[in-house]
């Protein structure tokens, strides 16, 4: 595997590449690598000849300058695993690289963008959206590859694929989980032993409440599921809303559509660390 640095020696990388006809895989990622990320990697080496991963903290997405401060970085384990996972490029550039000047683009998707993490973490998106399309414009992949715990992340960058015409497949990839039902996330490791199990808390009372709405109005779903969580001590919802799994959009009936997602942020232990989730009821 290479590690390049630099925007223009990962462009004659895959410009040799492609004049030999090769497909190329992305899997963007801010490193501290887990093994959701290797899931995604392992999927991109098996269907593309090159796959790239980006390991790049962009600032650009973090509102809460506390929250980048404290993202763990670890470069050299993150290659290490990548080596394992026999990826071709680990391309991990600096924030000058990416960003010689402040990016004032504006990204605007409504509702994908504006409601839940977009309502709750302002700005956020359109700095995924200003790191994503430099990205997808460095590497101009065949596939890019995006884990579905981040369910609203896929929603708002397939809006801006469309927007953008960029001519790639976007694919979801399933949330991996720890044993105990907790969704893998870099911000994991900052949580104690004892918060984890609070954490893993978050998972099986949203499984819980599928059961529940076998014969429960969606509304008291809802509320039931808050009011469990913010139960478990260490643990505090900051908002869970019931959507359209494609639209995003709040459902308030079980027959509003056809896919219906459940999607939930939750503040853990002291810190505290804001942890993401999310439950398909159908
Ligand atoms: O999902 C993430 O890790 C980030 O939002 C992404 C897509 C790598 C952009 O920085």
């Amino acid at each position: 595997m290479k590690v390049i640095n630099t925007i223009q020696a990962l462009r004659d990388e895959l410009a040799a590449a492609r004049a030999e006809g090769k497909t190329v895989g992305l899997v963007p990622t801010m490193g501290a690598l887990h093994e959701g990320h290797a899931s995604l990697v392992r999927r991109s080496v098996k269907e593309n000849d090159v796959t790239v991963v980006s390991i790049f903290l962009n600032p650009t997405q973090f509102n809460d300058k506390g929250d980048l401060e404290r993202y763990p970085r670890t470069l050299e384990a993150d290659c290490a695993l990548l080596e394992q996972c026999r990826a071709t490029i680990a391309f991990a550039p600096s924030v000058e690289e990416i960003y010689p000047e402040p990016d004032t683009r504006q990204f605007s998707y409504p509702p994908t963008d504006t409601v839940m993490e977009g309502a709750h973490r302002p700005g956020h998106f359109n700095g995924v959206c200003q790191v994503v399309s430099k990205l997808f414009s460095y590497v101009e992949p065949d596939r890019a590859y995006f884990g579905e715990k981040d369910f609203q992340q896929i929603a708002v960058i397939r809006r801006m694929v469309d927007d953008l015409g960029f001519k790639l497949q976007i694919v979801p990839c399933p949330v991996v989980r720890e044993r105990s039902g907790l969704a893998m996330s870099s911000r994991n490791t900052l949580l104690t032993p004892e918060e984890r199990r609070a954490a893993a808390r978050i998972y099986s009372i949203l499984e819980e409440s599928k059961d529940y709405a076998v014969d429960h109005e969606l509304e008291e779903v809802r509320e039931r599921a808050i009011r469990r969580i913010n139960e478990v001590s260490e643990l505090e919802v900051e908002y869970y809303s019931i959507v359209d799994g494609n639209t995003l959009e709040d459902v308030h009936s079980w027959d509003d559509s056809d896919s219906i997602v459940g999607c939930i942020t939750v503040y853990c232990g002291q810190k505290p660390i804001r942890l993401i989730d999310h439950i398909r009821y159908k």
